[in-house]
Protein backbone atom coordinates (compact mmCIF):
# COMPACT_ATOMS: atom_id res chain seq x y z
CA UNK A 1 0.00 0.00 0.00
CA UNK A 2 1.38 3.62 -0.95
CA UNK A 3 1.12 5.55 2.26
CA UNK A 4 1.04 9.02 0.03
CA UNK A 5 -1.79 7.76 -1.46
CA UNK A 6 -3.76 7.04 2.08
CA UNK A 7 -1.56 10.68 3.50
CA UNK A 8 -3.63 12.48 0.29
CA UNK A 9 -6.78 10.58 0.67
CA UNK A 10 -6.91 11.78 4.67
CA UNK A 11 -6.61 15.31 3.76
CA UNK A 12 -8.92 15.04 0.52
CA UNK A 13 -11.95 13.82 2.89
CA UNK A 14 -11.54 14.78 5.75
CA UNK A 15 -10.15 11.95 8.10
CA UNK A 16 -6.30 13.93 8.94
CA UNK A 17 -5.19 17.72 8.55
CA UNK A 18 -1.95 19.27 9.67
CA UNK A 19 -2.75 21.11 12.38
CA UNK A 20 -2.31 24.64 12.16
CA UNK A 21 -2.12 24.13 8.60
CA UNK A 22 -2.57 27.62 7.67
CA UNK A 23 0.33 28.88 9.12
CA UNK A 24 2.25 25.89 7.76
CA UNK A 25 1.76 22.86 10.14
CA UNK A 26 3.04 22.54 13.45
CA UNK A 27 5.08 19.37 13.59
CA UNK A 28 3.51 16.18 15.71
CA UNK A 29 0.20 17.39 15.89
CA UNK A 30 -2.81 16.35 13.74
CA UNK A 31 -6.20 17.35 13.91
CA UNK A 32 -9.18 14.89 12.98
CA UNK A 33 -11.90 16.24 10.41
CA UNK A 34 -15.25 15.50 9.71
CA UNK A 35 -14.65 11.84 8.61
CA UNK A 36 -11.76 11.33 10.80
CA UNK A 37 -13.28 12.17 13.85
CA UNK A 38 -16.12 9.80 14.01
CA UNK A 39 -13.74 7.05 12.95
CA UNK A 40 -11.76 7.80 15.58
CA UNK A 41 -14.82 8.14 18.27
CA UNK A 42 -16.20 4.66 17.04
CA UNK A 43 -12.60 2.92 17.49
CA UNK A 44 -12.78 4.63 21.10
CA UNK A 45 -16.16 3.06 21.38
CA UNK A 46 -15.26 -0.09 20.24
CA UNK A 47 -12.62 -0.45 22.80
CA UNK A 48 -14.77 1.46 26.05
CA UNK A 49 -18.04 -0.85 24.97
CA UNK A 50 -15.50 -4.18 24.64
CA UNK A 51 -13.26 -3.89 27.81
CA UNK A 52 -16.15 -1.45 30.41
CA UNK A 53 -19.61 -0.77 29.45
CA UNK A 54 -20.30 -4.10 27.95
CA UNK A 55 -18.29 -5.89 30.38
CA UNK A 56 -20.37 -8.85 31.84
CA UNK A 57 -18.95 -9.22 35.34
CA UNK A 58 -21.17 -12.19 36.36
CA UNK A 59 -20.13 -14.63 34.05
CA UNK A 60 -16.38 -16.17 33.53
CA UNK A 61 -15.30 -14.95 30.25
CA UNK A 62 -13.23 -17.81 27.93
CA UNK A 63 -9.92 -18.01 29.35
CA UNK A 64 -9.93 -15.71 32.16
CA UNK A 65 -8.84 -17.28 35.37
CA UNK A 66 -11.93 -15.89 37.43
CA UNK A 67 -14.81 -13.59 36.67
CA UNK A 68 -13.93 -9.64 37.21
CA UNK A 69 -14.88 -6.19 37.85
CA UNK A 70 -14.40 -2.82 35.01
CA UNK A 71 -15.12 0.19 35.94
CA UNK A 72 -14.35 4.13 34.17
CA UNK A 73 -12.27 7.31 35.09
CA UNK A 74 -11.53 10.69 33.13
CA UNK A 75 -8.52 11.96 35.31
CA UNK A 76 -6.90 15.89 34.83
CA UNK A 77 -4.29 16.14 32.25
CA UNK A 78 -2.37 18.42 34.87
CA UNK A 79 -1.67 16.40 38.20
CA UNK A 80 0.15 17.10 41.21
CA UNK A 81 3.90 17.45 40.08
CA UNK A 82 4.57 14.73 42.83
CA UNK A 83 2.86 12.20 40.86
CA UNK A 84 5.11 12.47 38.42
CA UNK A 85 8.27 12.42 40.59
CA UNK A 86 6.84 9.32 41.94
CA UNK A 87 6.15 6.76 39.11
CA UNK A 88 9.91 7.82 37.65
CA UNK A 89 8.93 9.82 34.84
CA UNK A 90 10.41 13.02 36.11
CA UNK A 91 13.98 11.22 36.41
CA UNK A 92 13.75 8.36 33.83
CA UNK A 93 11.35 9.40 30.66
CA UNK A 94 14.17 10.36 28.72
CA UNK A 95 15.13 9.87 24.93
CA UNK A 96 18.74 10.53 23.52
CA UNK A 97 19.48 12.91 20.95
CA UNK A 98 21.85 14.40 19.48
CA UNK A 99 22.02 17.92 17.88
CA UNK A 100 23.20 19.50 14.34
CA UNK A 101 25.12 22.72 14.97
CA UNK A 102 24.93 23.62 11.47
CA UNK A 103 21.03 22.90 10.48
CA UNK A 104 20.47 23.87 14.48
CA UNK A 105 17.85 20.68 13.76
CA UNK A 106 17.85 17.81 16.45
CA UNK A 107 17.20 14.38 16.39
CA UNK A 108 16.39 11.42 17.83
CA UNK A 109 19.96 9.10 18.60
CA UNK A 110 18.15 5.50 18.07
CA UNK A 111 16.04 7.14 15.16
CA UNK A 112 19.39 7.90 13.03
CA UNK A 113 19.94 5.39 10.11
CA UNK A 114 23.38 5.76 8.88
CA UNK A 115 24.49 4.90 5.29
CA UNK A 116 28.03 4.59 3.84
CA UNK A 117 28.25 6.42 0.00
CA UNK A 118 30.30 4.70 -2.67
CA UNK A 119 30.49 7.00 -5.31
CA UNK A 120 32.68 5.96 -8.88
CA UNK A 121 35.36 8.62 -9.39
CA UNK A 122 34.87 9.17 -12.71
CA UNK A 123 31.21 10.44 -12.42
CA UNK A 124 32.09 13.03 -10.24
CA UNK A 125 33.04 16.30 -10.57
CA UNK A 126 33.54 17.28 -6.79
CA UNK A 127 36.72 15.97 -5.59
CA UNK A 128 35.79 16.80 -2.37
CA UNK A 129 32.98 14.47 -2.67
CA UNK A 130 34.57 11.83 -3.87
CA UNK A 131 37.82 12.07 -1.15
CA UNK A 132 34.58 11.70 1.26
CA UNK A 133 33.25 9.31 0.29
CA UNK A 134 36.68 7.30 -0.41
CA UNK A 135 37.65 7.97 3.25
CA UNK A 136 34.14 6.50 4.14
CA UNK A 137 32.05 9.00 5.43
CA UNK A 138 28.40 7.80 6.82
CA UNK A 139 25.89 9.65 5.49
CA UNK A 140 22.97 9.78 8.32
CA UNK A 141 19.08 9.78 7.48
CA UNK A 142 16.10 9.47 8.61
CA UNK A 143 14.30 7.67 5.95
CA UNK A 144 13.10 4.46 7.19
CA UNK A 145 13.55 2.44 3.93
CA UNK A 146 16.54 1.53 1.86
CA UNK A 147 14.97 2.91 -1.16
CA UNK A 148 13.88 5.93 0.96
CA UNK A 149 17.39 6.14 2.13
CA UNK A 150 19.11 5.84 -0.98
CA UNK A 151 17.13 8.51 -2.45
CA UNK A 152 17.57 10.80 0.28
CA UNK A 153 21.17 10.60 0.07
CA UNK A 154 21.69 10.94 -3.37
CA UNK A 155 19.40 14.12 -3.45
CA UNK A 156 21.91 15.53 -0.72
CA UNK A 157 25.13 14.33 -2.43
CA UNK A 158 24.02 14.83 -6.05
CA UNK A 159 23.83 18.20 -6.44
CA UNK A 160 27.10 18.70 -5.85
CA UNK A 161 27.94 15.67 -8.53
CA UNK A 162 27.37 15.57 -12.35
CA UNK A 163 25.90 12.65 -13.13
CA UNK A 164 23.60 11.22 -15.83
CA UNK A 165 20.61 9.82 -14.30
CA UNK A 166 20.58 6.50 -16.28
CA UNK A 167 23.75 6.04 -14.34
CA UNK A 168 22.78 6.66 -10.98
CA UNK A 169 23.05 3.46 -10.32
CA UNK A 170 26.32 3.05 -11.51
CA UNK A 171 27.50 6.49 -9.97
CA UNK A 172 26.34 5.80 -6.08
CA UNK A 173 26.57 2.93 -3.76
CA UNK A 174 24.94 2.78 -0.91
CA UNK A 175 25.91 0.09 1.65
CA UNK A 176 26.77 -0.27 5.66
CA UNK A 177 23.05 0.05 6.23
CA UNK A 178 22.55 0.65 10.56
CA UNK A 179 21.38 2.71 13.16
CA UNK A 180 23.90 5.29 14.71
CA UNK A 181 24.05 3.97 18.10
CA UNK A 182 25.50 0.52 16.41
CA UNK A 183 27.58 2.42 14.33
CA UNK A 184 29.31 4.52 17.17
CA UNK A 185 29.73 1.06 19.01
CA UNK A 186 32.18 -0.05 16.54
CA UNK A 187 34.60 2.56 17.47
CA UNK A 188 33.68 5.53 14.18
CA UNK A 189 33.23 8.85 15.84
CA UNK A 190 30.39 11.38 15.01
CA UNK A 191 33.52 13.54 13.63
CA UNK A 192 33.21 11.06 10.61
CA UNK A 193 29.22 11.53 10.35
CA UNK A 194 27.37 13.55 8.12
CA UNK A 195 24.09 14.67 9.60
CA UNK A 196 20.63 14.46 7.97
CA UNK A 197 20.20 18.06 6.80
CA UNK A 198 24.02 19.05 6.11
CA UNK A 199 26.33 17.95 3.92
CA UNK A 200 29.19 17.92 5.46
CA UNK A 201 30.71 15.69 8.62
CA UNK A 202 31.86 16.54 11.85
CA UNK A 203 28.65 19.08 13.11
CA UNK A 204 26.34 16.91 14.63
CA UNK A 205 27.44 16.64 19.25
CA UNK A 206 27.39 13.81 21.21
CA UNK A 207 24.21 11.69 22.55
CA UNK A 208 22.62 13.94 25.81
CA UNK A 209 19.40 12.89 27.72
CA UNK A 210 16.58 15.00 26.98
CA UNK A 211 13.22 14.54 29.02
CA UNK A 212 10.43 13.99 27.06
CA UNK A 213 7.28 15.69 29.68
CA UNK A 214 5.89 18.91 28.50
CA UNK A 215 6.63 21.59 31.16
CA UNK A 216 3.78 24.09 31.91
CA UNK A 217 3.44 26.88 34.79
CA UNK A 218 0.19 27.11 37.14
CA UNK A 219 -1.03 30.07 39.05
CA UNK A 220 -0.57 33.72 37.91
CA UNK A 221 2.82 34.02 39.99
CA UNK A 222 4.64 30.68 38.91
CA UNK A 223 8.42 30.24 39.00
CA UNK A 224 10.02 27.58 38.11
CA UNK A 225 9.24 25.71 42.10
CA UNK A 226 5.74 25.55 40.58
CA UNK A 227 6.29 23.82 37.34
CA UNK A 228 3.88 21.75 36.46
CA UNK A 229 3.71 18.73 33.13
CA UNK A 230 1.25 17.71 30.81
CA UNK A 231 0.51 13.78 31.55
CA UNK A 232 2.56 11.59 29.65
CA UNK A 233 0.84 8.53 30.10
CA UNK A 234 -3.18 8.38 31.34
CA UNK A 235 -1.93 5.29 33.86
CA UNK A 236 -0.62 7.51 36.91
CA UNK A 237 -4.23 9.08 37.00
CA UNK A 238 -5.80 5.54 37.96
CA UNK A 239 -2.93 4.52 40.34
CA UNK A 240 -3.68 7.55 42.40
CA UNK A 241 -7.58 7.10 42.06
CA UNK A 242 -7.19 3.16 42.99
CA UNK A 243 -8.11 3.66 46.87
CA UNK A 244 -11.04 6.24 45.65
CA UNK A 245 -12.37 3.88 43.37
CA UNK A 246 -12.47 0.89 45.04
CA UNK A 247 -13.97 3.09 48.46
CA UNK A 248 -16.77 4.48 46.27
CA UNK A 249 -17.87 2.03 43.82
CA UNK A 250 -18.75 -1.77 45.15
CA UNK A 251 -16.17 -3.07 42.83
CA UNK A 252 -13.55 -5.80 44.02
CA UNK A 253 -10.21 -6.79 43.07
CA UNK A 254 -9.64 -8.17 40.72
CA UNK A 255 -11.01 -5.08 38.65
CA UNK A 256 -9.43 -2.99 35.97
CA UNK A 257 -9.58 0.43 35.67
CA UNK A 258 -10.10 1.99 32.61
CA UNK A 259 -9.37 5.87 31.20
CA UNK A 260 -8.93 7.11 27.51
CA UNK A 261 -7.96 10.61 27.54
CA UNK A 262 -5.11 12.75 25.94
CA UNK A 263 -1.40 12.33 26.87
CA UNK A 264 1.58 14.61 25.78
CA UNK A 265 4.90 13.95 24.94
CA UNK A 266 7.41 16.46 23.74
CA UNK A 267 9.25 13.61 21.00
CA UNK A 268 12.18 14.32 19.34
CA UNK A 269 11.42 13.54 15.81
CA UNK A 270 7.41 12.74 15.41
CA UNK A 271 7.21 11.24 12.07
CA UNK A 272 4.59 8.67 10.38
CA UNK A 273 2.10 10.73 10.21
CA UNK A 274 -0.09 10.35 13.49
CA UNK A 275 2.17 7.11 14.38
CA UNK A 276 4.56 9.28 16.56
CA UNK A 277 2.66 12.68 17.62
CA UNK A 278 3.15 15.06 20.96
CA UNK A 279 -0.41 14.91 21.74
CA UNK A 280 -2.24 11.87 21.25
CA UNK A 281 -4.73 9.39 22.69
CA UNK A 282 -4.23 6.44 25.04
CA UNK A 283 -6.78 3.99 25.71
CA UNK A 284 -5.69 2.23 29.17
CA UNK A 285 -6.56 -0.17 31.58
CA UNK A 286 -4.79 -0.73 35.33
CA UNK A 287 -5.83 -4.28 36.13
CA UNK A 288 -5.45 -4.78 39.83
CA UNK A 289 -5.00 -8.36 40.92
CA UNK A 290 -3.78 -10.91 43.87
CA UNK A 291 -0.19 -10.87 43.45
CA UNK A 292 -0.19 -15.25 43.18
CA UNK A 293 -2.90 -14.94 40.19
CA UNK A 294 -1.06 -12.15 38.08
CA UNK A 295 0.75 -14.18 35.44
CA UNK A 296 -2.72 -15.93 34.78
CA UNK A 297 -4.49 -12.51 34.03
CA UNK A 298 -1.04 -11.49 32.20
CA UNK A 299 -1.48 -14.27 30.13
CA UNK A 300 -5.25 -13.52 29.71
CA UNK A 301 -5.14 -9.47 28.75
CA UNK A 302 -2.12 -9.93 26.23
CA UNK A 303 -4.32 -12.85 24.76
CA UNK A 304 -7.84 -10.82 25.01
CA UNK A 305 -5.97 -7.34 23.16
CA UNK A 306 -4.94 -9.67 20.23
CA UNK A 307 -7.87 -10.92 19.40
CA UNK A 308 -9.78 -7.18 20.01
CA UNK A 309 -7.52 -5.99 16.69
CA UNK A 310 -8.59 -9.01 14.72
CA UNK A 311 -11.82 -8.89 15.53
CA UNK A 312 -12.42 -5.66 14.43
CA UNK A 313 -9.92 -6.39 11.10
CA UNK A 314 -6.15 -6.14 11.18
CA UNK A 315 -5.12 -9.71 9.75
CA UNK A 316 -2.89 -12.30 11.57
CA UNK A 317 0.14 -11.94 9.04
CA UNK A 318 0.47 -8.23 9.40
CA UNK A 319 -0.34 -8.39 13.36
CA UNK A 320 1.93 -9.92 15.88
CA UNK A 321 2.00 -10.49 19.75
CA UNK A 322 5.68 -10.32 20.76
CA UNK A 323 6.77 -11.05 24.34
CA UNK A 324 9.35 -8.79 25.26
CA UNK A 325 13.42 -10.92 26.02
CA UNK A 326 14.16 -10.99 29.31
CA UNK A 327 16.87 -8.60 29.15
CA UNK A 328 14.19 -5.95 27.79
CA UNK A 329 12.16 -5.85 30.46
CA UNK A 330 12.19 -3.49 33.71
CA UNK A 331 13.39 -5.20 37.26
CA UNK A 332 9.94 -5.13 38.41
CA UNK A 333 8.19 -6.57 35.55
CA UNK A 334 7.90 -10.52 34.69
CA UNK A 335 6.43 -10.11 30.93
CA UNK A 336 5.54 -7.23 28.44
CA UNK A 337 4.23 -7.96 24.96
CA UNK A 338 3.60 -5.75 22.32
CA UNK A 339 1.27 -5.81 20.00
CA UNK A 340 2.49 -4.64 16.51
CA UNK A 341 0.98 -3.98 12.64
CA UNK A 342 3.15 -3.84 9.36
CA UNK A 343 2.54 -0.50 9.01
CA UNK A 344 2.94 0.04 5.06
CA UNK A 345 5.31 3.37 6.03
CA UNK A 346 8.21 0.51 7.60
CA UNK A 347 10.55 -1.59 5.95
CA UNK A 348 9.58 -4.91 5.05
CA UNK A 349 9.26 -7.19 7.82
CA UNK A 350 9.16 -4.71 10.63
CA UNK A 351 6.36 -3.96 12.65
CA UNK A 352 5.23 -0.73 14.54
CA UNK A 353 3.72 -0.99 18.28
CA UNK A 354 -0.01 -0.46 18.34
CA UNK A 355 -0.10 -1.35 22.46
CA UNK A 356 1.88 -2.66 25.09
CA UNK A 357 0.63 -5.34 27.90
CA UNK A 358 2.90 -4.90 30.67
CA UNK A 359 2.88 -6.84 34.24
CA UNK A 360 3.92 -3.84 36.50
CA UNK A 361 4.09 -6.26 39.78
CA UNK A 362 3.27 -3.40 42.84
CA UNK A 363 5.94 -1.24 41.19
CA UNK A 364 3.03 1.93 40.96
CA UNK A 365 0.64 1.41 43.93
CA UNK A 366 4.02 0.95 45.81
CA UNK A 367 5.81 4.34 44.64
CA UNK A 368 3.06 6.53 45.64
CA UNK A 369 2.56 5.07 48.95
CA UNK A 370 6.46 4.82 50.08
CA UNK A 371 7.99 7.18 47.20
CA UNK A 372 9.99 6.68 43.88
CA UNK A 373 11.37 3.10 43.96
CA UNK A 374 14.68 2.15 42.55
CA UNK A 375 13.98 -0.03 39.25
CA UNK A 376 17.06 -1.21 39.03
CA UNK A 377 16.73 -3.27 42.90
CA UNK A 378 15.32 -6.25 43.67
CA UNK A 379 14.31 -6.33 45.54
CA UNK A 380 12.06 -2.88 45.26
CA UNK A 381 13.91 -0.15 47.36
CA UNK A 382 12.91 3.55 47.96
CA UNK A 383 15.28 5.45 45.86
CA UNK A 384 17.35 7.76 48.14
CA UNK A 385 18.64 10.91 47.37
CA UNK A 386 22.42 12.41 48.16
CA UNK A 387 21.08 13.20 51.67
CA UNK A 388 20.19 10.05 52.50
CA UNK A 389 16.32 10.67 52.72
CA UNK A 390 13.54 9.54 49.98
CA UNK A 391 14.70 11.05 46.54
CA UNK A 392 10.59 11.85 45.84
CA UNK A 393 8.36 11.17 48.74
CA UNK A 394 5.68 9.09 48.37
CA UNK A 395 1.68 10.28 49.32
CA UNK A 396 2.15 8.08 52.86
CA UNK A 397 -1.09 7.20 51.87
CA UNK A 398 -2.42 3.39 52.24
CA UNK A 399 -3.05 2.34 48.97
CA UNK A 400 -2.97 -1.34 50.15
CA UNK A 401 -6.08 -3.97 49.38
CA UNK A 402 -8.24 -5.56 52.30
CA UNK A 403 -10.01 -8.53 50.88
CA UNK A 404 -12.81 -9.29 53.30
CA UNK A 405 -13.59 -12.84 52.13
CA UNK A 406 -10.00 -13.98 52.74
CA UNK A 407 -9.39 -12.29 55.08
CA UNK A 408 -5.93 -10.67 54.31
CA UNK A 409 -4.76 -7.46 53.21
CA UNK A 410 -2.09 -6.96 50.28
CA UNK A 411 -0.74 -4.33 47.79
CA UNK A 412 -2.46 -5.53 44.36
CA UNK A 413 -0.23 -6.64 41.19
CA UNK A 414 -0.76 -4.47 38.11
CA UNK A 415 -1.68 -5.66 34.55
CA UNK A 416 -1.51 -3.07 31.99
CA UNK A 417 -2.99 -2.90 28.70
CA UNK A 418 -1.84 0.11 27.19
CA UNK A 419 -3.07 1.38 23.64
CA UNK A 420 -2.98 4.32 21.92
CA UNK A 421 -6.17 5.52 19.85
CA UNK A 422 -4.39 6.97 16.77
CA UNK A 423 -2.00 4.28 16.60
CA UNK A 424 -4.80 2.13 16.24
CA UNK A 425 -7.42 4.19 14.24
CA UNK A 426 -3.90 4.90 11.70
CA UNK A 427 -3.60 0.97 11.58
CA UNK A 428 -7.51 0.37 10.92
CA UNK A 429 -7.21 2.80 7.90
CA UNK A 430 -4.14 1.41 6.34
CA UNK A 431 -5.70 -2.21 6.62
CA UNK A 432 -8.66 -0.57 4.82
CA UNK A 433 -7.08 0.82 1.94
CA UNK A 434 -8.03 -1.01 -1.48
CA UNK A 435 -7.96 -0.36 -4.85
CA UNK A 436 -10.52 -2.17 -7.23
CA UNK A 437 -12.96 -1.99 -10.02
CA UNK A 438 -16.23 -2.01 -9.55
CA UNK A 439 -19.56 -1.88 -12.16
CA UNK A 440 -20.89 1.65 -12.70
CA UNK A 441 -24.77 2.13 -13.62
CA UNK A 442 -24.38 0.26 -16.86
CA UNK A 443 -22.63 -2.11 -15.88
CA UNK A 444 -18.68 -1.25 -16.98
CA UNK A 445 -15.95 -1.75 -14.41
CA UNK A 446 -14.66 1.35 -12.84
CA UNK A 447 -11.56 1.82 -11.06
CA UNK A 448 -12.30 2.46 -7.57
CA UNK A 449 -10.38 3.41 -3.94
CA UNK A 450 -12.59 1.60 -1.16
CA UNK A 451 -12.10 1.58 2.83
CA UNK A 452 -12.90 -2.11 3.66
CA UNK A 453 -13.54 -0.24 7.58
CA UNK A 454 -14.98 -3.30 9.48
CA UNK A 455 -18.60 -1.90 10.10
CA UNK A 456 -18.60 -0.53 13.94
CA UNK A 457 -15.90 1.71 12.67
CA UNK A 458 -16.84 2.84 9.37
CA UNK A 459 -17.67 7.07 9.87
CA UNK A 460 -20.95 6.64 8.16
CA UNK A 461 -22.73 3.22 8.82
CA UNK A 462 -25.15 3.82 5.86
CA UNK A 463 -26.00 6.32 3.13
CA UNK A 464 -29.50 6.92 1.35
CA UNK A 465 -29.44 7.58 -2.50
CA UNK A 466 -32.42 7.99 -4.54
CA UNK A 467 -31.99 6.74 -8.12
CA UNK A 468 -32.89 10.29 -9.81
CA UNK A 469 -34.14 13.82 -8.66
CA UNK A 470 -37.93 13.44 -9.37
CA UNK A 471 -40.86 11.03 -9.18
CA UNK A 472 -41.08 11.22 -5.06
CA UNK A 473 -37.66 9.22 -4.84
CA UNK A 474 -36.23 11.86 -3.15
CA UNK A 475 -38.71 11.96 -0.53
CA UNK A 476 -39.12 8.38 -0.16
CA UNK A 477 -35.45 8.46 0.96
CA UNK A 478 -35.30 11.43 2.84
CA UNK A 479 -37.82 9.82 5.14
CA UNK A 480 -35.74 6.63 5.09
CA UNK A 481 -32.61 8.84 6.19
CA UNK A 482 -34.14 10.64 8.83
CA UNK A 483 -34.90 6.96 10.35
CA UNK A 484 -31.96 5.98 9.92
CA UNK A 485 -30.02 9.16 11.83
CA UNK A 486 -32.24 8.33 14.97
CA UNK A 487 -29.85 5.38 15.22
CA UNK A 488 -26.60 5.97 13.76
CA UNK A 489 -24.25 8.47 10.95
CA UNK A 490 -25.94 7.77 8.11
CA UNK A 491 -25.92 10.27 4.84
CA UNK A 492 -28.10 11.68 2.17
CA UNK A 493 -26.85 11.94 -1.39
CA UNK A 494 -28.72 13.01 -4.66
CA UNK A 495 -26.44 14.83 -6.49
CA UNK A 496 -24.64 13.00 -9.68
CA UNK A 497 -24.64 9.67 -11.51
CA UNK A 498 -25.65 6.79 -9.05
CA UNK A 499 -22.08 5.19 -10.06
CA UNK A 500 -20.44 8.02 -8.74
CA UNK A 501 -22.43 8.23 -5.63
CA UNK A 502 -21.64 4.66 -4.44
CA UNK A 503 -17.56 5.47 -5.79
CA UNK A 504 -17.55 8.83 -3.39
CA UNK A 505 -19.19 6.44 -0.18
CA UNK A 506 -16.95 3.27 -0.82
CA UNK A 507 -13.86 5.72 -0.77
CA UNK A 508 -14.60 6.71 2.70
CA UNK A 509 -15.83 3.34 3.95
CA UNK A 510 -19.63 3.84 3.93
CA UNK A 511 -20.28 -0.24 4.36
CA UNK A 512 -24.22 -0.03 3.03
CA UNK A 513 -25.71 2.41 0.23
CA UNK A 514 -29.55 2.57 0.26
CA UNK A 515 -30.94 2.98 -2.88
CA UNK A 516 -34.20 4.62 -3.33
CA UNK A 517 -35.81 3.52 -7.03
CA UNK A 518 -39.27 3.24 -9.18
CA UNK A 519 -40.06 -0.18 -7.45
CA UNK A 520 -39.94 1.94 -3.99
CA UNK A 521 -43.13 3.62 -5.16
CA UNK A 522 -44.81 0.87 -5.62
CA UNK A 523 -44.08 -1.81 -3.05
CA UNK A 524 -42.09 -0.23 -0.62
CA UNK A 525 -38.76 -1.98 -1.37
CA UNK A 526 -35.33 -0.14 -1.62
CA UNK A 527 -32.11 -1.80 -2.84
CA UNK A 528 -29.12 -2.51 -0.49
CA UNK A 529 -25.33 -2.70 -1.56
CA UNK A 530 -22.95 -4.19 0.57
CA UNK A 531 -19.51 -2.25 -0.33
CA UNK A 532 -16.98 -5.11 -0.29
CA UNK A 533 -19.09 -7.62 -1.48
CA UNK A 534 -20.96 -5.47 -4.40
CA UNK A 535 -24.17 -7.91 -3.72
CA UNK A 536 -27.27 -6.03 -3.94
CA UNK A 537 -30.73 -7.26 -2.60
CA UNK A 538 -33.60 -5.64 -1.49
CA UNK A 539 -35.74 -5.11 1.99
CA UNK A 540 -38.62 -3.30 2.84
CA UNK A 541 -37.85 0.39 3.40
CA UNK A 542 -39.62 0.28 6.71
CA UNK A 543 -36.48 -2.78 7.91
CA UNK A 544 -33.98 -0.15 6.73
CA UNK A 545 -32.89 1.23 10.76
CA UNK A 546 -33.30 -2.17 11.96
CA UNK A 547 -31.39 -4.30 8.80
CA UNK A 548 -28.53 -1.98 8.79
CA UNK A 549 -28.13 -2.11 12.70
CA UNK A 550 -27.89 -5.68 12.63
CA UNK A 551 -25.61 -5.71 10.00
CA UNK A 552 -23.10 -3.34 11.17
CA UNK A 553 -23.39 -5.11 14.54
CA UNK A 554 -22.56 -8.40 12.46
CA UNK A 555 -25.55 -10.38 14.00
N1 LIG B 1 1.32 3.51 30.48
C1 LIG B 1 2.19 2.82 29.62
C2 LIG B 1 2.52 3.57 28.41
O1 LIG B 1 2.20 4.74 28.27
P1 LIG B 1 3.74 3.35 26.11
O2 LIG B 1 4.24 2.13 25.40
O3 LIG B 1 4.71 4.46 26.32
O4 LIG B 1 3.18 2.82 27.50
C3 LIG B 1 1.34 3.09 25.16
O5 LIG B 1 2.47 3.90 25.36
C4 LIG B 1 0.77 3.29 23.77
O6 LIG B 1 0.53 4.68 23.54
C5 LIG B 1 1.73 2.87 22.65
O7 LIG B 1 1.65 1.49 22.40
C6 LIG B 1 1.20 3.68 21.49
O8 LIG B 1 0.08 3.06 20.90
C7 LIG B 1 0.73 4.97 22.17
N2 LIG B 1 1.78 6.02 22.01
C8 LIG B 1 2.87 6.20 22.77
N3 LIG B 1 3.59 7.25 22.33
C9 LIG B 1 2.92 7.74 21.26
C10 LIG B 1 3.15 8.84 20.36
N4 LIG B 1 4.20 9.65 20.49
N5 LIG B 1 2.26 9.06 19.36
C11 LIG B 1 1.16 8.26 19.21
N6 LIG B 1 0.91 7.22 20.04
C12 LIG B 1 1.77 6.96 21.05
Amino acid sequence: MDMDKLVSLCKRRGFLFQSSEIYGGFNGFWDYGPLGVELKRNVKEAWWHDMVSGHDELSQLPGAPSTFDMAGLDCTIIMHPQVWKCSGHYDLFHDFMVDCKESKKRYRFDQLYVVRLEVTPKFSTNPEISKRAEFGEYWTTLAATPDEQKADVYKRAGGKLSIRSKNVDEAFKISDVKKLPDLLKQGVTLADVIGPDVNGAGSLTEPREFNLMFKTIVGALGGDDDAAFLRPETAQGIFVNFKNVIDSSRVKVPVGIAQIGKSFRNEITPRNFTFRSREFEQMEIEFFCKPESSQAWYTYWRNRRYQWYLDLGLPRERLQLREHHAEELSHYSTGTADIEYAFPFLPAGEFGELEGVAHRGDFDLRSHMEGKLNPETRPLQVELGPDGKPKHRGSGKDLSYYDDQAKERFIPHVIEPSAGADRATLAFLCEAYHEDTAPDENGKPQERVVLKLHPRLAPIKAAVLPLVKKDGMPEAAQKIYRALKKQFNAFYDDGGAVGRRYRRQDEIGTPYCITVDGQTLTDGTVTVRDRDSLKQWRIKADDCPAEITKLVKGE
